[in-house]
């Protein structure tokens, strides 16, 4: 079968999982959703909540995610299964958060399609943002083309998952990733040197503590998982691909890294030009497609730099796209023994369907609303990123701390003048062994990461979790 085949292929170098792993972490939700999430929550505060969680819940998680394919050096719900049978239903919840969160990424990711061709034509140069943002809710609002652009985007992420991944991703990943980074600095020196920019970086930057909400804490909790690709067993497959003499410990420190980074660059991007152009922070959705042009418009050869930039944000989300689908077709091919070229055509045809009202939501039926007064697509968002992938993390953090087991030892030493000394040292247990190559690397911070996967990582989950949806 081809999936397997592709399945136990092995990226080519360090690097080439590096950049495949950041190119699924690196999306739409740094340069699309990071910017438009903090302008809505209070800015700072808002950045302040998403560090803290980075830190205490993001990379843990990611070193369980990578461990645990690296351990099975299978996709998720095989991973799940080959470790403890009866959790195999885990990985299915993630599938499912893979479905949703697609159907609505690729309605956006058709937004950035038609602005890269609005871009190549030349057809926003200019600095108005009310002139701009009228341009993008007349667009969005339409029935026709957001729809067809959803369905560009999809048949590009379906060609790619159906031809086998590995070659396209590590190859472009090389280039595009740095490319997008370089493009990204330049774009942010220009807004944060607009007149009036330092208002928004002020904004981004300094936390006003009255802001912090219950809300603002689950979406910022929702945001780590989608921005880091966790939740729903997408880096326990990428994690599966990775050699076994590669170093985990440190794979997982980059890839958060580099994902903060970009989002970091993105606000610093966005926020400052809403400022100095005298717009509306929490405008939402739209703050990227209507401020960014109106940065370009500023820039020497901006017309040629909205290109660029449009289709380097084109390739990252594509990146990310095909990680999401890829979780859905491993499963249904592995599970169902279906043949990828018939899954993948099935279930992206369903996520095109899926897409259409979440399409449709952003116009005329945008009086349809389902969760909290939410919009379709806001809705569908809000289930899979606010929900599912949480709940994917305290699932997996107990399965990781708790059933595949974590634990110390009691060891008895005697010192040289006869005393008996008794510690408590970390049992070389599976989770242990996969992580420090079999005792070959120094895991300095073992202790703490296992206190934070078995203790810290559930509770502070469900804490979230709970409040932020009942509050
Ligand atoms: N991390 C991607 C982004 O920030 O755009 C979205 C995503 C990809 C979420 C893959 C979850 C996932 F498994």
């Amino acid at each position: 079968m081809q999936s397997s085949e592709i399945k136990r292929d092995q990226w080519g170098s360090k690097l080439g999982f590096i950049l495949a792993a950041a190119g699924s972490a690196v999306g739409l939700g740094n340069l699309w959703k990071f910017p438009f999430l903090a302008g809505q929550n209070g800015g700072g505060a808002f950045v302040l909540v998403y560090f803290i969680i980075l830190f205490v819940v993001g990379f843990t998680l990611m070193m369980a995610e990578i461990t645990v394919g690296r351990y099975a050096q299978l996709n998720a719900i095989g991973a799940y299964r080959k470790i403890r049978e009866s959790w195999a239903w885990a990985g299915s919840l993630g599938v499912l958060a893979g479905f949703l969160i697609l159907s609505f990424y690729s309605v956006i990711g058709g937004w950035i399609i038609s602005y890269l061709v609005k871009a190549a034509s030349g057809s926003f140069n200019t600095a108005d943002v009310q002139l701009l943002g009228g341009m993008f809710n007349e667009f969005i609002s339409s029935a026709g083309m957001p729809i067809f652009y959803h369905g560009v985007f999809m048949l590009i992420t379906l060609g790619i998952v159906m031809g086998g991944i590995q070659n396209g991703i590590e190859k472009y990943s090389k280039i595009m990733m740095p490319a997008l980074f370089i493009i990204m600095v330049l774009v942010m020196i220009r807004s944060v040197t607009l007149d009036g920019a330092m208002e928004g970086v002020k904004f981004f930057l300094t936390p006003d503590f009255s802001k912090i909400t219950g809300g603002v804490i689950l979406s910022a909790l929702g945001q780590v998982f989608f921005s880091l690709s966790l939740g729903m067993g997408c880096m326990i497959t990428y994690g599966s691909y990775l050699s076994k003499d590669e170093n985990i410990p440190q794979s997982s420190m980059i890839i958060p890294l580099i994902d903060t980074g970009v989002a970091l660059l993105a606000g610093l991007a966005i926020l400052p030009a809403v400022f100095a152009f005298g717009f509306s922070p929490n405008a939402g959705p739209g703050l990227l497609f209507i401020t960014l042009p109106a940065v370009f418009s500023k820039m020497p050869m901006g017309s040629l730099v909205g290109v660029a930039f449009f289709i380097l944000a084109l390739f990252a989300a594509v990146t990310s796209s095909i990680s999401l689908l890829e979780v859905c077709v491993s499963y249904v091919v592995d599970e169902w023994n279906w043949t990828r070229k018939k899954a993948t055509l099935i279930i992206s045809g369903m996520i095109f369907a899926l897409g259409i009202p979440c399409s449709l939501s952003q116009g005329p039926w945008s009086h349809i609303t389902l969760i909290k007064g939410k919009n379709i697509l806001d809705s569908v968002d809000f289930i899979a990123t606010n929900i599912l992938l949480p709940l994917g993390g305290i699932i997996l953090s107990i399965f990781v701390g708790w059933v595949w087991g974590l634990y110390k030892e009691q060891r008895i030493h005697k010192t040289e003048d006869g005393k008996t000394v008794i510690t408590w040292d970390l049992a070389y247990t599976d989770a242990i062994k996969e992580i420090t190559n079999d005792g070959k690397i120094n895991f300095a911070l073992a202790h703490v990461w296992v206190f934070l996967i078995k203790w810290v990582a559930p509770i502070a989950i469900s804490i979230v979790f709970l409040q932020g949806i009942f509050a």
